[in-house]
């Protein structure tokens, strides 16, 4: 299994290109299904969870082809006609789920398996469950999979309300409704840049979608689609990482390939600590110098603080000078980071789920295990800031969501290199 070995305390210094967003671009490959024809994505990192979709959307009798040199994604979806997500695909991606609402609405039915256990905590589907039940499908679960059945020829449109702002939900069901009979609304929806970016893609196809990137979303369904080209936005997780980079290693960092406005929240939090962070023409210019100031966060839906960056700020508050309270809202158990951090000298309590931070002076390397994601991010954060020698281990789980990261990262002067 590969490592990242990093020699740290050397601040960044540089320009770093951010990627197409990898969830963006899930929602919009499964939203090929929904037409019969050539779609074309522009912009698709080259990342696994990209190929896994690719390779569900192949399994269904679609034809996929990904360019890495150029970011293009191409699928046609002219001969896709067995619409199943084994088990095998589904088991190493959550988000395979998107190809639900898609199939269901093009082709009257779907068999998709249940995703399994996650390491941040349960993520159940009842909420898109739910909404395609109200919309006229008849669900069944066996042996693991998710059977739905339009009982008449269509789905039909209805009034759909989210518990909770769910992001994949919302991206499920604006789908599912692209093509019902009849007008669907969307009440407490999610409100997400990349809801926004499946939006613009279903409206150039010929969908009718009111109100995304609000909570309240209208789908007049009609009754065929057509294939989309279209540019994904840049990764606004990826970018919210190098911007935490920059001021945790107190370096001076120019984000390329940014919406400076998908990362409010975080610019405002890493200016509270201190750093500087700058809107130029050019992108987003980030600075910090000596220890960071000690900030609260609370995560929330979008336009709130993104959980997806949540342990990469608690490690910028892990050398802050005071005590900082990180407190998780979104995913229950999203704290698997912890443990690994105080290995390198972190000083972290636990209390359900809140986590104070009282900063220390700095972090020592370590060797260092990643459990998910985001974690693995926070770990390669905390691996550059720290004095000393880290190996970050397991980081198939980084390659999942940031593309060439070591490379961006060698490019802004960091010591760091993949070993085996
Ligand atoms: C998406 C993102 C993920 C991000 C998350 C929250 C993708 C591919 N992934 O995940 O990176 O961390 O949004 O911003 O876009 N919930 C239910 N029932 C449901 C669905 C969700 O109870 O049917 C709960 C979840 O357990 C969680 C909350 O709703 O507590 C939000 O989850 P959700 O927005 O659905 O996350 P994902 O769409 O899976």
């Amino acid at each position: 299994m590969e490592k990242l070995l990093i020699r740290g305390a050397v601040p960044l210094k540089g320009a770093v290109p951010v990627s197409g967003s990898k969830n963006a671009s899930l929602p919009l490959m499964a939203a090929a299904i929904l037409a019969g024809g050539r779609s074309v994505l522009r912009g698709a990192p080259a990342l696994r969870d990209v190929l896994t979709m690719g390779a569900l959307l192949e399994q269904m009798g679609a034809r996929f082809h990904f360019s890495p040199g150029d970011c293009l994604a191409e699928i046609d979806t002219a001969g896709l006609n067995r619409p199943l997500a084994d088990y095998e695909l589904v088991k190493t991606m959550r988000a395979s789920v998107l190809v639900l609402g898609p199939l269901v609405a093009r082709h009257g039915m779907a068999k998709v398996s249940l995703p399994g256990g996650c390491a941040i905590g349960a993520r159940p589907i009842n909420l898109h469950l739910a909404g395609l039940e109200k919309m006229g499908a008849a669900i069944e679960l066996e042996e693991g999979y998710v059977i739905a059945k339009t009982r008449g020829k269509r789905l039909k449109g209805a009034s759909l309300y989210f518990d909770l702002p769910t992001v994949t939900g919302t991206e499920n069901l604006m789908m599912a409704a692209a093509l019902a009979k009849g007008v669907t609304v969307l009440e407490n929806a999610a409100r997400e840049p990349e809801v926004v970016d499946l939006a613009t893609a279903l409206s150039a196809m010929g969908a009718r979608i009111e109100g995304a990137g609000g909570s309240l979303i209208e789908i007049e369904g009609v009754d065929e689609l057509r294939p989309y080209s279209h540019d994904v936005i840049p990764d606004r997780i990826e970018a919210a990482t190098f911007a935490v980079a920059a001021a945790i290693t107190g370096g001076d960092v120019l984000i390329k390939n940014v919406r400076p406005e998908h990362l409010d929240a975080v610019s405002i939090k890493l200016r509270e600590t201190g750093a500087s962070v700058k809107k130029t023409p050019a992108g987003l210019k980030v600075k910090a110098e000596g220890r960071p100031r000690s900030v609260n966060i609370t995560t929330t839906p979008y336009p709130g603080f993104p959980t997806d960056v949540q342990a990469q700020f608690m490690t910028l508050m892990c050398t802050a000078d005071g005590t900082s309270t990180i407190n998780e809202t979104v995913f229950e158990n999203r704290f698997m980071h912890v443990p690994e951090l105080k290995r390198m000298g972190a000083d972290i309590e636990l209390q359900g789920g809140m986590a104070a931070v009282r900063g220390v002076p700095a972090l020592k390397g370590a060797q260092v295990m990643a459990t998910d994601l985001r974690a693995s991010a926070c770990l390669v954060l905390a691996a550059l800031a720290a004095e000393g020698e880290s190996i970050v281990h397991r980081i198939y789980h980084l390659d999942r969501g940031y593309e060439q990261m070591e490379k961006k990262l060698l490019a802004l002067g960091a010591d760091v290199q993949r070993i085996k």
